[in-house]
């Protein structure tokens, strides 16, 4: 199939952009997303006009939360339950015009083109994203601590958040309650998790402030756009657990 394609170009954070348009001629429905921008950049590349388009990418099967494009303007494009790298090019028809821009978020500023710097993310984890463990000799091994079945399965579920940023990209405020409730939440549910609760979610979620990302108004978008189906329980969570940490503080 034939497409256009609008896609936005930016040197750098400080660099104004602007949308360009290309042509591919040949696009199959197999190739994936992002095998579709490696077709269009070896053309590119070939012509030497123009460099080649800057996108993340790394395992490109759904697990390292990198691909980040905002299709159509939908976070990871119109499928469901899916990242960037795993939409395929048979959801498009035939010269359709397909408009890929990076996620917007003040907290994410572009780096190049559609590729956005979410250290952010890594800056949230690091302030309360890790237990205690004692390491002396007498370890206790994790398989000998009951835990229900029930808070099994949530501290799981909240734990599949890959970090992709697709919430914030979604959210009209840009905030990134969902993707900290889905770390607040995965020990917030387990005995490991009881010894750092309270700092943990104090110091997370004033991280999160800090870098400047916005309040939830309780729309609901990142849980329609997070790949992974992480819950809006957990942002009710996350509520729970900075409310009981307050009144102790
Ligand atoms: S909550 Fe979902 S959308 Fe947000 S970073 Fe985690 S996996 Fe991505
Ligand atoms: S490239 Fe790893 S999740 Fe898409």
């Amino acid at each position: 199939m034939k497409l256009n394609l609008k896609i936005w170009r930016q040197e750098d954070a400080k660099t104004k952009g602007e949308f360009k348009n290309y042509q591919l001629d040949e696009v199959h429905g197999d190739m994936s997303f992002l095998e579709m921008l490696d077709v269009l950049n070896n053309e590119l590349i070939e012509n030497g006009k123009e460099e080649p388009i800057e996108f993340d990418h790394d395992c490109r099967e759904g697990i390292c939360g990198m691909c980040s494009l905002q299709i159509n303007g939908e976070a990871h494009g119109p499928d469901r339950g899916i990242t960037t790298c795993q939409l395929h090019m048979r959801k498009f028809k035939d010269g359709d015009t397909i408009v890929i821009e990076p996620f917007r978020a003040n907290a994410f500023p572009v780096v190049k083109d559609l590729a956005v710097d979410r250290s952010a993310f890594d800056r949230i984890q690091q302030a309360g994203g890790f237990i205690s463990v004692n390491t002396s000799g007498n370890t206790q091994d994790a398989n000998s601590i009951p835990i229900e079945k029930e808070n099994a399965d949530l501290a799981f579920n909240a734990a599949t958040c890959i970090g992709c940023g697709a919430c914030v990209a979604a959210c009209k405020n840009a905030s990134a309650m969902l993707f900290t409730s889905a770390k607040v939440s995965q020990y917030a549910l387990l005995p490991q998790g009881e010894i750092e609760a309270t700092d943990r979610v104090l110091n997370m979620v004033a991280q999160m402030d800090k870098e400047g990302f916005g309040n939830c108004t309780n729309t609901g978008a990142c849980e329609v756009e997070c790949p992974k189906g992480i819950s809006l329980e957990n942002i009710a969570r996350l509520n729970r657990e900075y409310l009981a940490a307050s009144l102790k503080g």
